[in-house]
């Protein structure tokens, strides 16, 4: 299998190496990478930049722009930043607070328009106490991006001890979902739903995640369901 693993016309996932979440919880990683228009790409989530990921990105185009979607996703940034040091690096609007040591040029925030919201939409989730995910679109392969708001880790290649423990969670396999532990931690119910109402409303039918199974077709379905436990059946159909 090569480092690129397509999606659909111009948007590939590259997968990294397995960390361990506050030192103990297996996590697999994985990164998107989108070409623009302009030949230029968009770099989700990096992960660290072995020389065949490096090599495989450098085939694809110029690393124009680099996104810390959410705090808690700094793993690759810095290197990332590092090897491109012209390209434009994004980030969550609380990720600087988090780590002020990594550099970066913008906050996303709702309604800033990039030079590549022609192509790609954005949406900070809202409401919540913990995390501060901007979920994206690539609108010409109507993929949603998610990072750490839906998860569905692969069971395989797991111990039996943390097959059970994610599964409590809610983040196990396909029908994995919204982990336990941020659905505990909403704080204002109804801007997260407004937040979930404009992700709704766009146009989507695959799904890439940083942690575990990628959907292609019925994505909105799928993603219906992992947030059926804030949002009204009737606001989803
Ligand atoms: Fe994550």
């Amino acid at each position: 299998m090569g480092v690129l693993q397509p999606v659909e016309r111009d948007i590939w996932t590259i997968d990294g190496d397995k960390v361990h979440m506050f030192g103990v919880v297996p996590f697999t990683t994985r990164m998107t990478v989108i070409r623009l228009a302009s030949g230029g790409l968009w770099v989700h989530s990096p992960v660290e930049p072995s020389k065949e990921r490096k090599r495989a990105v450098d085939a694809l185009g110029q690393v124009r722009h680099i996104v810390a979607p959410n705090k808690i996703h700094s793993l690759g940034i810095a290197s990332w930043r590092a090897l491109y040091p012209s390209a434009t690096v994004w980030a969550s609007p609380g990720f600087s607070r988090r780590h002020p040591d990594v550099a970066i040029d913008q906050i996303l925030i709702n309604g800033v328009t990039a030079d590549w919201s022609a192509e790609i939409s954005h949406c900070v989730v809202e409401g919540h106490a913990v995390l501060d995910e901007v979920v994206f679109l690539h609108k010409t392969s109507r993929t949603a991006i998610f990072t750490d708001l839906i998860q569905k880790h692969y069971a395989g290649g797991e111990t039996w001890f943390w097959r059970g423990v994610k599964s409590l969670a809610g983040i196990l396999g396909e029908n994995g979902g919204v982990p336990l532990d941020v659905k505990l931690s909403v704080r204002h119910k109804a801007a997260f739903q407004r937040s979930l109402g404009t992700i709704f409303g766009w146009d989507f039918e695959n799904l890439v995640l940083a942690h575990g199974h990628c959907l292609r077709g019925g994505a909105k379905e799928d993603v219906s369901r992992a947030f059926r436990w804030i949002i009204e059946k009737a606001t989803l159909d």
